[in-house]
């Protein structure tokens, strides 16, 4: 079994890093390490356990900080992880700009994602919600 770092970053913070095995979701090894985060469906159809990609690690280490407002320009999700099932509450710019669903998302690099109010205020509704 692989399993990568994910660490969750509140602009409050602290921030925390979680390993994640790959046949699980990042929401779930959340859960498993003590860490509080929003849900509600876990299946991907109502955006209450949205984050959004920040950066890549890869395996030395190096991070691509490509995400950081200076390059102003976002990582696109599927960098970074899998999904189980379709993520419907994303539009496809969403996930092009990062936006993940932790419910249902699978890591597949070591990464960063923001968490909290701040990310779900960034997105609209769900259509399905
Ligand atoms: S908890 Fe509903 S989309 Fe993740």
């Amino acid at each position: 079994m692989t399993s990568y770092d994910v660490t969750l970053e509140r602009t409050d913070g602290p921030n925390r890093t979680i390993e994640v095995a790959d046949d699980e979701t990042v929401l779930d090894a959340a859960q498993r390490a003590g860490i509080r985060l929003p849900y509600d469906c876990r299946k991907g159809t109502c955006i209450t356990c949205v984050g959004r990609l920040l950066g890549l690690e890869d395996d030395s280490g190096e991070s691509d900080e490509s995400a950081d407002a200076e390059s102003n320009r976002s990582l696109d999700a599927a960098d970074a992880v899998a999904y189980r099932r379709e993520p419907r509450a994303l539009t496809d710019d969403e996930r092009a700009d990062g936006y993940v669903l932790l419910c249902i998302a699978h890591p597949r690099t070591d990464c960063r994602i923001e968490v909290g109010p701040r990310v779900r205020a960034e997105v609209g509704d769900s259509p399905w919600s």
